[in-house]
């Protein structure tokens, strides 16, 4: 029998990541989805994601555009071309731009705020910055443009395996985390997240990494699977070396990065959860609904130009390079349409929900 679930706490989430048996699993699924309801809605809220550069200098093993993953072509949006899928968001209704790209120098404190500045002034938006370690005046600047939340995974709460897979990153998970709660203190809502599977990845690892976003109560929370990309350390060698030994090695599969969504949800009942592309690409006919009613709340459709979105592969076989914005916003509209839930139209932060 798997432990009670109106009693959580990390032995208890360590224990529900390694359930197998169905009906318990049904159970669970029925609890994350009536906890989404009861405490966030039937709202989806569509968040629009512009990838406005692919420049990175930093060496994440697993990421497809780190600076070590191999001869790739550089763009960075210009701020005219931003607006224009900036307008789109606003044209589909979505309460929400996303900018999200590598962490560029290249890309200037002044530059993004007055992106902000624009994209507020036109169309009204919430606006979540996701474009990594940045320095506390451009933070502090972006926020002052109008910036609304700040997207920073902090990957893992295990500080030698933070190590290995960000080898060139200055400071510790501790180091991140703080970086959020900064970010907090300047007025942004503040979302972080993991990846399920990386190799050295354990069960209790993971469950530490699902409690520690009940600590810092954060705004929203991503989790998907980790994807190999086969460019990438973390994909040969390097991979090899990290995993934990079987019994211990939490799988990237989709069950896994249900479960612990799910768990996410039970934890952490009102926060944002995004059911994120990469599940969407393990599974590419049901991994997005399968998300939306196990926790998850929010979806962000891609806005990004598929010219520079073929760019942007920061895992193999990043969803529908080819098809374009409306496309996509047509299917994510009508998925959550047959799932009998309906989508938000304003900003849909945490404060002040709507
Ligand atoms: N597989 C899955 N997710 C990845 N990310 C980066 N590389 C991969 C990968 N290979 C995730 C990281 C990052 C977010 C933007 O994308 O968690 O924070």
């Amino acid at each position: 029998m798997p432990p009670a679930l109106d009693r959580l706490d990390r032995d208890v989430v360590r224990a529900w990541l390694t359930e197998g048996d169905g009906a318990a699993l049904d159970a669970l699924w029925r609890r994350a989805d009536e906890v989404r309801r009861a405490r966030v809605g039937d709202v989806v809220h569509l968040r629009g994601l512009v990838e406005i550069t692919n420049f990175c200098a930093r060496q994440c093993a697993y990421c497809g555009i780190a600076a070590c993953a191999g001869p790739l072509p550089r763009y960075r949006m210009t701020h005219d071309e931003i607006l224009v899928c900036a307008r789109q968001g606003r044209d589909f209704g979505f309460g929400t731009i996303v900018l999200q790209g590598g962490e560029d120098p290249g890309l200037s404190g002044p530059f993004v705020a007055g992106v902000v500045r624009a994209i507020k002034a036109e169309t009204g938006a919430a606006i979540t910055l996701s474009l990594g370690e940045r320095s506390e005046a451009d933070l502090r600047a972006w926020r002052e443009a109008g910036a609304d939340r700040y997207l920073l995974r902090f990957e893992t709460t295990d500080a030698a395996l933070y190590k290995r897979i960000h080898p060139d990153l200055p400071g510790t998970v501790s180091d991140r985390i703080g970086q959020l709660l900064r970010m907090r203190d300047m007025g942004y809502e503040i979302g972080t997240g993991v990846m399920v599977g990386v190799p050295g990845q354990t069960w209790d690892t993971l469950a530490n990494d699902i409690w520690t976003f009940r600590d810092y109560d954060m705004d929203m929370i991503g989790i998907g699977p980790y994807l190999a990309d086969p460019r990438t350390p973390l994909a040969g060698t390097l991979g090899a070396e990290l995993a934990a030994p079987p019994s211990e090695q939490v799988p990237n599969d989709e069950l896994t990065t249900l479960k612990a969504v799910a768990l996410t949800r039970l934890v952490c009942p009102d926060t944002n959860i995004p059911s994120t592309t990469a599940l969407s690409i393990l599974d590419p006919s049901a991994g997005r609904a399968n998300g939306l009613c196990r926790g998850a709340n929010v979806v962000m459709p891609n806005l990004t130009p598929p010219e520079y979105r073929v760019l942007y592969q920061i895992y193999p076989g990043k969803a529908a390079v080819h098809e374009t914005a409306d496309v996509l916003a047509d299917k994510v509209i009508a998925l959550v349409g047959g799932l009998g839930r309906t989508t938000g139209s304003g900003p849909g932060g945490r404060r002040g929900r709507d």
